[in-house]
């Protein structure tokens, strides 16, 4: 077992900390907010995350596990450091290493024995040799220190359980030491491991995550002509999924993709194609579809109802997908100025996002309109003109027609995520708009 250190305590640091406790290493996660840390210390954590709490709890109390600020001591005597802080997009489309930098010379700084520093961010292609060469270049100490690459896979909402059966792990190396030490580290999850050279596995965490989104892009492209020439997408995507090429997974048309990771990655793989004088047609018709996606429902409603000044809009579902309180990207980030801006009075029901929409958008009781968070659904719609549904959460999947009919002034929904059946809306006397199916 070895002793590990993880820079950062985000969905990616956290959630990887944890699980290398779970399988018996003894872990330390390092993060510079001293409130988070006793947070995390008490057994909370800072982000939801099925699942995680309980094992973060569990290894605390078996000692597996521990939490600091002090970043020096955690990375002394490390035989691996993971890095896993944020990569945020730049306003030019690039992203922003910075936090990789920081965290790079302070274990420069630390360093008392060798070390296999292995990043776990989300990097362009050549990172890892910089930071290899970065980190060797500040070194306080006689050390010896090598850079391997680990992206991670794992997705909001499942991410507990997307690292401890992860389909695969990718591991990129440029020397049999950092190749023999990182499948030791993974050895006690018992998962396919794949290796390769350190620019190949930074390549294929962009590819694998564009590859997905471009996979939901041509659906939502495919949806919107379906939409004009009288098919039905849902029909079409199950249709489509019987080929194994193909597949089943990410299918769903809708109003586009969100998250800290399609709309970032798409645009970082973007522009390193550009900084190497190549255009990479099929990312950027993807982010292009994308950005187009995300208000198509409110240009619909805007042409249906003239106005929407003065109208009780319900919003069902803030967070860019269920089971994350997450809004980065989120559709609803998008409209619900908009309609603010339009003056509406917005009732938004979300089970977890509330607290983080008033936060990314504290200025949304100054517009023209007013927004009301509510904490059941039935609060939101009881009266409204229009309903929107940016989040496939449960209890909104759950909801039966009839209580659309029932507590609305006007039954009108536009629901961006296709989650119930036209001909029952219809039967029920819903007008219901979704995404590349008929009215
Ligand atoms: C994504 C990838 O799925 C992970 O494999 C990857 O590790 C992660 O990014 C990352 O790079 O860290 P995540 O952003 O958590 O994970 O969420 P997804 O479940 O992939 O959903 C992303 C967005 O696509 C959501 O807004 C979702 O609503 C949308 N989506 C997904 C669709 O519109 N249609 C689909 O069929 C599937």
């Amino acid at each position: 077992m070895f002793k590990i250190t993880v820079a950062g305590t985000g969905y990616v640091g956290l959630v990887a900390g944890v699980c290398f406790a779970e399988v018996g290493h003894q872990v330390t996660c390092v993060d510079i907010d001293e409130n988070k840390v006793d947070l995390m210390k008490s057994g909370i954590s800072p982000i939801y995350e099925a699942g995680l709490e309980e094992l973060m709890q569990k290894n605390y109390a078996e000692g597996r596990i521990n939490y600091t600020t002090d970043y020096q001591s955690a990375y002394r005597d490390a035989d691996a450091i993971f890095i896993g802080v944020g990569t945020p997009e730049q306003p030019d489309g690039s992203a922003n290493l910075s936090y990789i930098a920081t965290v790079a010379r302070q274990i420069a700084e630390s360093l008392e024995k060798d070390c296999l520093v292995v990043v776990k961010s989300t990097v362009p292609i050549g990172t890892n040799d910089k930071v290899e060469q970065f980190i060797r270049d500040f070194l306080v100490n006689d050390v010896n220190v090598e850079v391997a690459s680990n992206p991670e896979f794992l997705a909001q909402g499942s991410a507990v359980h997307n690292t401890l059966h992860a389909e695969r792990i990718i591991i990129g190396t440029e020397s049999k030491w950092a190749q023999e030490m990182l499948t030791q580290i993974y050895e006690p999850f018992n998962l396919p491991i794949v290796s390769v050279n350190r620019r190949s596995a930074e390549m294929i965490k962009y590819a694998s995550n564009d590859f997905l989104a471009l996979k939901i892009s041509y659906m939502n492209d495919i949806a919107n002509l379906c939409e004009l020439v009288g098919a039905d997408i849902q029909d079409v995507a199950r249709g489509m999924s019987f080929d194994d090429r193909i597949g089943s997974k990410f299918l769903n048309a809708g109003i586009g993709y969100g998250g800290s990771c399609f709309p970032k990655d798409t645009k970082a793989l973007e522009y390193i194609a550009r900084q190497q004088g190549y255009e990479l047609k099929t990312v950027k018709a993807a982010i292009e579809v994308n950005k187009e996606q995300k208000t198509i429902l409110y240009k619909k409603a805007s042409k249906r109802l003239i106005t929407f000044n003065g109208l009780k809009v319900a919003v069902l579902g803030l967070t860019f997908k269920p089971g994350t309180d997450d809004l980065r990207e989120a559709a609803s980030l998008e409209n619900i100025p908009l309609l603010l801006e339009q003056g509406a009075d917005v009732y938004a029901y979300d089970p977890v996002g509330a607290e983080n929409f008033a936060k990314a958008y504290p200025d949304g009781k100054n517009r023209k309109g007013s927004i009301t968070y509510v904490n059941d659904i039935e609060k939101a719609l009881e009266g409204a003109n229009v309903c929107f549904i940016f989040t496939e959460w449960g209890e909104v999947k759950a909801l039966s027609p009839l209580i659309y009919k029932n507590l609305m002034r006007t039954p009108l929904v536009y629901d961006g995520r296709n989650i119930y059946n036209v001909a029952q809306m219809q039967e029920a006397g819903v007008e219901y708009h979704s995404v590349g199916r008929k009215p």
